[in-house]
């Protein structure tokens, strides 16, 4: 493969909010090369979530990446809240004027994204190594061009670019190669974490299942008619190796008990534990670099809103380098983060109030578990509640 040795803009990490990045701005004819530092297959083996939002569902179609997801994918009008052993739906296509979400894994977008890119002629570099990036700083008297420098099949390589994109994750490289003093971090860390399954059965219901009940939350999810996607609320530090198939059913069974209902079993074919955090950094930019994704933000799992971000974020970015590739204006560029953020700290209010709503806090207040109960129940029986709850989770429209 021919090395490239310059492009207009240098994206790092090839997740949804790169991969999406480098194929709007192909769209625009504007010139993108993504460095990964895991092979394609890992990125796109990675089990991660699964709700795309309406608005993500119609970008990917709009820009011909939909395809797979229109045949695959699974549309639902509705999620079902449960406790007190008792189901209540929330439905979205009646609350929210027809919308809906789709049930498509990330790593099948990941995917989709990947062979477009690819197809197009597009570059994506994996299993890079020692990336670092430089020269970003637009108050720089020098002026010298943005740069990643990367290890790549033993070689030295280094890529100078107009502009930086920092898609590369919370762990990534990108935000802590700004200023530290510049940058302001928000974050939240929950007492608890999720131990997840993937398992070969059948969803035992057309919809998600958000539960709370004495025991912790839990949540039934799938990615097709035949697997599962199971959630138990657990300790932050949890040891899986303490979670024998057996036992994780045995509690999944506890905690989504409900009259006349059955949960499905079956082998579990993965299982893992992830820690819960809320987390923002601002402002999303700085010089000639911007942050987009996970690099800038992470919500907790609850409100399945993590890729949906990310794909906002880009699709702002790409508008911002498209105006000044069309016109050299910097007003969109410049108002990156302040446009983004507005939407970030949405996201982060329905995140969080979804998981203080479902989750069990240490120290066990009854008024917190009444309190939550009561809001569970005005939640599910008053138009008003159930609508604000159905919005976000269809997805807030852009705000350009
Ligand atoms: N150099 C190159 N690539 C890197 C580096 C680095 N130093 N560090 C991390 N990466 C890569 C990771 O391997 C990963 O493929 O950057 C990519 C970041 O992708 P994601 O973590 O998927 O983040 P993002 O694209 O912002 O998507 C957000 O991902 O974390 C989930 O659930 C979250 O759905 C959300 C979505
Ligand atoms: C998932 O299917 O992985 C999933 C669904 C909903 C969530 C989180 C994860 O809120």
């Amino acid at each position: 493969m021919l090395i490239p040795s310059r492009t207009q803009v240098g994206i790092v990490g090839a997740g949804p909010a790169g991969l999406m990045l480098s194929h709007l701005l192909h769209l625009q004819g504007i010139e993108s090369v993504v460095i990964e530092n895991r092979s394609r297959q890992y990125v796109e083996e990675r089990v991660r979530a699964g709700v795309l939002e309406h608005g993500t569902v119609s970008l990917l179609t709009e820009t011909g990446v939909g395809e797979r997801m229109k045949r695959e994918g699974m549309v639902h009008h509705g999620i079902e809240l449960r406790f007190h052993e008792r189901g209540h739906r929330i439905d979205f296509e009646d609350l929210t004027g027809g919308k809906g979400i789709t049930i498509y894994s990330q790593h099948e977008v990941v995917k989709d994204l990947t062979n477009a890119r690819l197809a197009a002629g597009g570059q994506v570099l994996f299993e890079v190594e020692k990336v670092s990036v430089h020269d970003f700083d637009d108050s720089q008297a020098t002026r010298s061009k943005p740069k990643i420098r990367y290890r790549k099949d033993a070689q030295n390589c280094e890529l100078t670019c107009d502009f930086l994109a920092g898609c590369d994750g919370f762990h990534g490289i990108c935000r802590p190669s700004i200023p530290a003093a510049v940058l302001v971090e928000y974050e939240r860390i929950y007492p608890f974490g999720w131990l997840g399954i993937l398992a070969e059965a059948p969803p035992s219901s057309d919809e998600l299942i958000y539960t709370y009940h004495d025991r912790g939350f839990a949540l039934l999810s799938m990615r097709s008619e035949k697997i599962s996607r199971l959630y138990l609320q657990c300790q932050p530090e949890e040891d899986i190796d303490l979670w024998p198939d057996e036992r994780i059913w045995q509690e999944l069974n506890t905690r989504l008990a409900s009259e006349g209902w059955h949960l499905t079993h079956g082998p579990i074919l993965q299982k893992g534990v992830t820690g819960m955090r809320s987390f923002v950094v601002e402002p999303m930019q700085y010089g000639r670099m911007f942050l987009a994704g996970d690099s800038a933000h992470i919500v907790p799992p609850t409100g399945a809103k993590g890729l949906n971000l990310a794909v906002a974020d880009v699709r702002v970015l790409a508008r911002g380098l498209a105006d000044f590739y069309a016109t050299g204006r910097r007003e969109l560029l410049d108002a990156y983060s302040q446009t983004c953020l507005r939407r970030v700290w949405k996201v982060q209010r329905f995140s969080w109030w979804m998981t203080s709503m479902l989750h069990r806090f240490p120290g066990d207040n009854p008024f917190d578990n009444r309190r939550q109960l009561a809001e569970l129940d005005y939640v599910t029986s008053s138009r008003a509640a159930s609508q604000s709850l159905a919005e976000n989770y269809v997805g807030l429209p852009m705000e350009w």
